[in-house]
């Protein structure tokens, strides 16, 4: 035989020849198993040990093989290996997480579990006490429902930067885990970027602020799994904005990590509450705090949305501070004032506490509009929570969802939502009350019927297996980044090269295209 190892030495051991033997048995099986793709693997995870032999042998066939760059859900190709694995195997059913495999990475506790561990650390920049936000794998204490404003046992105090911890946690109880890399469609990175930032982000210098991150890409690059597709089929899910992680300097002054710079991030995907220009950076839904476990809830809530009294035209949610005087945020606030008992001002700096879902509940459901100016980000928590209250949302900025959200909020934005631009304050001539009161009434039934439709879409469910048949936010969230990895390896096995496309800037995102009138 070829074997070089055989020609060098140990032709005549009889140990030598047995190992010979055991290794060409294994090798038989894996190339049985390669060839018919995933099905047989799932059986392996539950027999445990096939799979642990297989992950120690010294060569990988999946590397040298264009076949088994990984399963292909969509392709013929893959259709014609299951339905040969049919035919093969009369009885049995194809298997339904192919081409969905997810491998979750074990990373160093440093990157996720001790942050939770130490979250009393966690306060920096938020003021608060991020402990009890972490019970419940993330979604925080359950609350009360107090004159049920709420619906009980679906309504908990949810951190709006805890979607990392939330995401994993779902992530743990996802039907298609596998721990065989070589089968799995993408890569999961449970790394809890946006906790280590907070704790770095105020007063710390920049060799401090990227210390995980370099620790991060440079454990990641180690592993075999990075070879296959130098990281592209990687992804992780982050807690804050994007921008956090696109420091784009190394002055000293400049805000954030520079994690998605580093060019083994760059090859990567990374989901977070907002994303930065970069089209490898994809927003997914804030965590909001309701979190229901069955689809009856949902529709229930979605019922009692549809029904709801809604005595204030519009209303906002937020701070009023003096800096924003000048804002578009000032203006809707004195406007909003100025509509008396058509607009309700929640005031989140004074007497209400906006993180307890009972008092915005209370407001949204009680309003046919909810306004939703840019903050001190383009996006916002609030957004959500409009949306849950069968609130029409009012945007004036393209980078606050349109921009954002694209596997989760229908691409045509006319049907959920109402734009006013507001490109230069100065320009500013809109009276809110008198826009929005001429919205016929129709229209606004229309509108609300799809943002309640949208309701699954948004919240992060709280059940251990997802919603019966509802697609919940983590489920989109999941299906989106399957797809986004499954075209990139179509360009790999086309010949082409992955990385055309894959981390664009586009700027274009945050300007003002014609959106038409927006009402
Ligand atoms: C919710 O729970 C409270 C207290 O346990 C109870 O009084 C109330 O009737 C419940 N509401 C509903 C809709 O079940
Ligand atoms: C992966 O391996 C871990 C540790 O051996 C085990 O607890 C887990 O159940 C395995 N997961 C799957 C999907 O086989
Ligand atoms: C950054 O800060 C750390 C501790 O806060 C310090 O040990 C280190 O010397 C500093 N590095 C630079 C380059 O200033
Ligand atoms: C760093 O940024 C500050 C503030 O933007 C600026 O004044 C300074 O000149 C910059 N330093 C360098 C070396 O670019
Ligand atoms: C990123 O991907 C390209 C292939 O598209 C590869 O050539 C490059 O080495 C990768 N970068 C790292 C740091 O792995
Ligand atoms: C509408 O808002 C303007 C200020 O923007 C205010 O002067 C006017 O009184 C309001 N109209 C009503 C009917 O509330
Ligand atoms: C977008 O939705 C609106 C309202 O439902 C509809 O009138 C319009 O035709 C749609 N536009 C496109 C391009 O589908
Ligand atoms: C593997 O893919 C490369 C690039 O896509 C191609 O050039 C090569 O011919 C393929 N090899 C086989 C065995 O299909």
């Amino acid at each position: 035989m070829e074997n070089p190892i055989t020609a060098k030495c140990c032709i005549n051991q009889p140990w030598f020849v047995l190992l010979v033997f055991f290794v060409f048995c294994i090798e038989l099986l894996r190339f049985d198993y390669s060839g018919f793709t995933a099905k047989k693997s799932v059986l392996d995870d539950n027999h445990g040990n096939l799979v642990d032999t297989q992950v120690s042998l010294p060569h990988d066939f999946t590397q040298t093989s264009n076949d088994s760059i990984s399963p292909l859900p969509k392709t013929d190709e893959s259709m014609k290996m299951a339905h040969r694995e049919e035919e093969l195997n009369v009885g049995t059913e194809v298997d339904s997480c192919l081409g969905r495999y997810i491998f979750v990475h074990d990373l160093p506790s440093r990157f996720n579990k001790d942050l939770v561990n130490n979250c009393r650390l966690l306060t920096r920049g938020t003021n608060k006490n991020m402990c009890p936000y972490l019970d419940n794998f993330g979604f925080g204490p359950e609350i009360d429902n107090p004159e049920d404003v709420l619906m009980n046992n679906s309504w908990f105090l949810t951190n709006q930067f805890l979607l990392e911890v939330i995401f994993h946690n779902k992530m743990k109880r996802y039907e298609c885990l596998t721990n065989d890399s070589s089968i799995a469609s993408a890569v999961f990175v449970p790394f809890y970027a946006g906790l280590d930032m907070s704790l770095y982000l105020w007063g710390f210098n920049i060799t401090v602020r990227d210390s995980a991150s370099l620790a991060l890409v440079k454990w990641l690059s180690e592993k075999p799994e990075w070879k296959r597709m130098w990281g592209r089929d990687h992804f992780s899910v982050a807690g804050r904005i994007a921008w956090d992680f696109r420091r784009q300097s190394d002055n000293e002054s400049d805000w954030g990590s520079k994690l998605r710079f580093l060019p083994e991030s760059k090859n990567m995907s990374m989901l977070s509450i907002e994303s930065s220009s970069w089209n490898n950076d994809i927003a997914i839904p804030y965590p909001t705090c309701f979190h229901p476990s069955k689809d009856s809830d949902i529709f229930q809530w979605q019922d009692r949305m549809r029904r709801q009294k809604r005595r204030y035209l519009f209303s906002f949610a937020g701070a009023p501070r003096t800096e924003y005087q000048n804002s578009i945020r000032g203006k809707i606030i004195d406007q909003c004032l100025a509509s008396k008992n058509q607009c309700k001002l929640l005031d989140c700096k004074g007497a209400t506490n906006c993180d307890n879902p009972v008092n915005v509940m209370r407001v949204f459901k009680s309003s046919v509009f909810c306004l939703q100016p840019p903050g001190d980000s383009y996006t916002r928590r609030s957004i959500f929570d409009s949306i849950l209250a069968g609130c029409i949302p009012v945007f004036f900025h393209p980078g606050t969802a349109y921009a954002q959200y694209i596997w989760h909020l229908p691409k045509n934005h006319t049907q959920y939502s109402v734009y006013i631009p507001v490109k230069d304050l100065r320009e500013w001539k809109i009276n809110l009350n008198e826009t929005l009161v001429r919205i016929p009434e129709d229209r606004i039934l229309a509108l609300r019927e799809e943002v309640i439709k949208l309701i699954p879409k948004v919240v992060y469910a709280g059940s251990r297996s997802g919603l019966e048949t509802l697609e919940d936010s983590f489920d989109i969230a999941v299906k989106g980044i399957l797809e986004r990895i499954e075209s990139v390896r179509i360009m790999i096995r086309e010949g082409k090269d992955p990385s055309i496309g894959f981390a664009d800037g586009d700027d274009y995102k945050y300007t003002f295209p014609p959106y038409g009138d927006g009402i």
